[in-house]
């Protein structure tokens, strides 16, 4: 018998490309999510533009109509899975002005507290040989000043161009393998933090 009900995993990339190597694994991931028990949702940050962070705007009119859309997702979600594209070592600047204008109040709600007990798993993909692997150490390190605990053991797609096969996954077992191994860690261990947080399992 189950007696949790399935840990909600919000998934997205920091790339709005139409074409991005990292919104494809970020859509995967999500799929295996699914699969071992979890409930994940896909959002595309194409879908959620923002204006570049600007204090004297937020002042003025307050969190961006997608900000907003985007806490209300995150309040809604115990996990996090994010895909982490490179650009110059670094994440690129889609995610970090994501993640700011996420951690800004709206009104009476801090979005720092919306971070504050999410797990999360990241990953990354990239054209080059080092799969993006510097932006993973960077985004760690965010997501840990956002008070959120991240999983052990990124996944880094170097190649990525290549990397994906017909059915939408890694053509490296070894790389699926590790993919799966993640996504498995990140819902079970949502689960357990469920049940210690309502022993009843209700
Ligand atoms: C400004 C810029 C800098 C880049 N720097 C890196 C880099 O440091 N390391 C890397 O692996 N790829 C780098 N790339 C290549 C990106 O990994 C590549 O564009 C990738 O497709 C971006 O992710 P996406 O496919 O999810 O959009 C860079 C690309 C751009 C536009």
């Amino acid at each position: 018998m189950t007696l949790h009900k399935p840990p909600r995993i919000l998934v997205f990339a920091g790339s709005a490309r139409e074409d991005s190597h990292n919104k494809r694994l970020a859509r995967l991931a999500a799929e295996r999510l699914d699969r071992v028990g979890g409930q994940a949702t896909f959002v595309d940050l194409r879908d959620y533009p923002l204006p570049l962070y600007d204090g004297d705007l937020e002042g003025r009119e307050g969190l961006p109509a997608s900000a907003r859309s985007l806490q209300g997702l995150l309040a809604e979600h115990q996990g996090l899975l994010l895909a982490s594209p490179e650009y110059n070592g670094f994440i690129t600047p889609l995610m970090k002005n994501t993640l700011d204008w996420l951690s800004r109040s709206d009104g009476d709600r801090s979005g720092l507290t919306l971070f504050a007990d999410k797990l999360a798993a990241v990953v990354s993909a990239s054209p080059g040989a080092l799969g993006g692997m510097r932006s993973l150490a960077l985004i760690r390190q965010l997501l840990g000043n956002l008070g959120v605990t991240v999983l052990p053991n990124p996944l880094a797609v170097p190649r990525a161009a290549q990397a994906f096969g017909e059915n939408g996954e890694l053509v490296d077992e070894s790389q699926q393998q590790r993919l799966d191994a993640l996504c498995q860690r990140l819902v079970t261990t949502l689960i357990k933090l469920q049940a210690t947080d309502s022993p009843s399992g209700s």
